[in-house]
C-alpha cells in the first residue's frame, strides 16, 4: 500500500468511526442512532415526526436525543425543564435557525446575524398589544370585503375559504397593498405559490434548492413579489407619516442591505404559516360542537347588537366583550400548537442529571406539552372554558401553555394572531350560518415545524344571515 492510499484509508476510517459513534458523549441523554451512518434515525423520524417523539419519550424517558441526518436533536419533554430551554444563556435561537433562514429565504449568514436582533425588537414593538388595537379597524374592513365575496350561499373546502380570505387581508394589513407597480397578480396566483412554499417549508429549510425544484421556483416567485412590494412601499412611504407606516415600511428603515425583500418574505411566512391553519381549526372545532357553537353565537350576537351583517364594524373594544370566543381561539391554538421549537446548545448544558453537549439542537414540542393532563385535564378535549382561569386581562396565558415559545425569542406576533383570529371567527360566524359537510379532520403528523394542517379535506356549507 503506498503512502497516499494509506493516508486515504486512515481518513476514511476516521470519518466512518466519527459517523458511526457520533452521539457517544459521557452523561449525555440516551441517543437513538438508527443503524445507517450519518442518516441515523432520519428515515423513521421523517415518516411521522410527531408520533416518533411521543413513542421515543415512552421508550427512552423524558430527555432523549435523536441522531438524524448528521444532527443531534435533543428533546426535553418535562415542563420543569422548559425554563432552561427558554432562559439559559447556554442555548441560542439565532444559531439554531440561521441555516434554515438561509435555505428558506436566501439570507446570508452575515446579514442574518447583523440584522436579526434589531428586526426582532422592531416587530415586537410594532405588534405590541397597544399597536395591534390600531390595526383592528383596517383588518376588519379587509375581512368584510373578502368574506362578502363568498356570496349568499355555497359549499366550499374550509381550508380554501380561510386561505382565500386571510392571505390578502393580512398581507394588506401588515405589509400594505400588494399590487406592485407594473406587475398586478391575482389572489389565486399568490395562494398557489404560497401554499407550495409553506407546505414544503420544512424540507426546504434543510435541503438545497436543487432537490426541490417546484418549491424553489415558488420561493423565487414570492421573492420577486416582495421586491416589487418594497418598491411600492418605498414610494408610499414618502406620503405617509410614521404612525401610519406598515410593518414592511418599518423594515425598510431598518434593513439596509440587499436582503430586505428576503426579510419581507420571512415576515410574510411567519404571519400566515401558523395563524391560517389555526383559523381553520378554530372554526372547525366551534362549528362541529353544538354547545360551543351556541355559546359563541350568543356572545357574538350580544356584542354586535343589531349591526349590518354585510358591513360589520368590530373594534378592539367589541372584541373584549367576547371572552368566550377568545377562549375558543386559545383552545384551538393549544390543541394544534407547533410540533417543535428549537435552540442550539452553545456550551455544555445541565438538565436533570444529563449534560447536553454543545452543537446539539435542543427541542421542545408544544404540541405534546399541551397534552400533559397535569396542566390540561382531559387534554384531547376541546374545552374553551378551561381558559377562564387564565389572567388574560393581564396578558397571561395558562401555566404550561407554550404555543408561542418563550424567553427573548417568544413569538412577537402573538397579540396580533389572537386579535386576527378572534376578529375572523366572530365575523364569519355573525355573517354566515355554517355547517361541516365532512367529519372533523385529524391533524397531520407529517411536520414538526409550526401548527398542524388538517389531514383530510373538510367541506363547509354556508348561508348568509
Ligand atoms: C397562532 C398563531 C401563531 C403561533 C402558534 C406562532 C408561534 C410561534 C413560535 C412558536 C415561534 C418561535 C418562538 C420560540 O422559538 O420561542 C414564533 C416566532 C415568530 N413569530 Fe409567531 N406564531 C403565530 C402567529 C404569528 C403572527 C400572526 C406573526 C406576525 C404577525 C408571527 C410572527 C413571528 C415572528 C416574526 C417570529 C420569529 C421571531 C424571531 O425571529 O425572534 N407569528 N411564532
Amino acid at each position: 500500500m503506498d503512502t497516499i492510499t494509506f493516508i486515504l484509508a486512515l481518513v476514511i476510517l476516521a470519518i466512518s468511526a466519527r459517523l458511526l459513534f457520533a452521539g457517544n458523549y459521557p452523561n449525555a441523554p440516551p441517543c437513538i442512532k438508527g443503524w445507517i451512518p450519518w442518516f441515523g434515525a432520519a428515515f423513521e423520524f421523517g415518516k411521522s415526526p410527531l408520533t416518533y417523539i411521543s413513542h421515543a419519550r415512552d421508550k427512552y424517558g423524558p430527555i432523549f436525543t435523536v441522531f438524524a441526518a448528521g444532527k443531534r436533536l435533543t428533546f426535553v419533554t418535562l415542563h420543569e425543564d422548559f425554563r432552561i430551554f427558554f432562559m439559559s444563556k447556554d442555548v441560542d435561537f439565532e444559531q439554531a435557525v440561521q441555516e434554515a433562514v438561509h435555505h428558506t429565504a436566501s439570507i446570508s449568514k452575515d446579514s442574518f446575524y447583523k440584522f436579526h436582533p434589531a428586526c426582532n425588537t422592531l416587530i415586537k414593538a410594532r405588534l405590541a398589544p397597544g399597536n395591534v388595537a390600531q390595526l383592528t379597524d383596517h383588518l376588519c374592513e379587509e375581512f368584510n370585503n373578502h368574506l362578502e365575496m363568498l356570496g349568499d350561499q355555497g359549499t366550499v373546502e374550509l381550508n380554501d375559504l380561510v386561505r382565500t380570505v386571510m392571505y390578502p387581508a393580512v398581507m394588506s394589513n401588515l405589509l400594505g397593498t400588494y399590487n406592485s407597480p407594473g406587475r398586478p397578480f391575482t389572489t389565486e396566483q399568490f395562494r398557489e405559490k404560497f401554499v407550495i412554499y409553506d407546505e414544503s417549508f420544512e424540507y426546504g429549510s434543510q435541503l438545497p434548492d436543487v432537490f426541490l425544484s417546484e418549491w424553489s421556483s415558488s420561493k423565487q416567485w414570492l421573492l420577486s413579489l416582495l421586491r416589487n412590494m418594497v418598491v411600492k412601499a418605498e414610494d408610499d412611504q414618502k406620503s405617509s407619516d410614521t404612525a401610519n407606516r406598515t410593518l414592511l415600511q418599518h423594515l425598510i428603515k431598518l434593513i439596509t442591505d440587499k436582503f430586505l425583500p428576503n426579510y419581507g418574505l420571512l415576515m410574510l411566512w411567519a404571519s400566515l404559516a401558523n395563524a391560517v391553519p389555526i383559523t381553520f381549526w378554530a372554526v372547525a372545532f366551534i362549528v362541529s360542537n353544538p354547545m360551543v357553537y351556541q355559546t359563541a353565537m350568543e356572545q357574538i350576537n350580544t356584542a354586535f347588537k343589531d349591526q349590518d351583517t354585510r358591513k360589520t364594524r368590530v373594534t378592539s373594544e367589541v372584541l373584549q366583550q367576547m371572552p368566550y370566543v377568545k377562549w375558543c381561539i386559545l383552545e384551538a391554538i393549544r390543541l394544534r400548537a407547533p410540533g417543535a421549537i428549537t435552540r442550539r446548545v452553545v456550551r455544555p448544558l445541565r438538565i436533570q442529571n444529563y449534560i447536553i453537549p454543545p452543537g446539539d439542537m435542543l427541542m421542545v414540542s408544544p404540541y405534546w406539552a399541551h397534552r400533559n393532563p397535569l396542566y390540561f385535564p382531559e387534554p384531547e378535549q376541546f374545552k374553551p372554558e378551561r381558559w377562564e382561569k387564565a389572567d388574560l386581562g393581564k396578558n397571561v396565558f395558562l401555566e404550561g401553555f407554550v404555543a408561542f415559545g418563550g424567553g427573548r425569542n417568544q413569538c412577537p406576533g402573538r397579540w396580533y394572531a389572537i386579535m386576527e383570529l378572534q376578529l375572523f371567527v366572530s365575523l364569519i360566524l355573525f355573517k354566515y350560518e355554517l355547517s361541516l359537510m365532512d367529519p372533523l379532520p385529524q391533524p397531520s403528523s407529517l411536520h414538526i415545524v409550526g401548527t398542524q394542517q388538517p389531514e383530510t379535506r373538510c367541506k363547509v356549507q354556508y348561508t348568509h344571515r
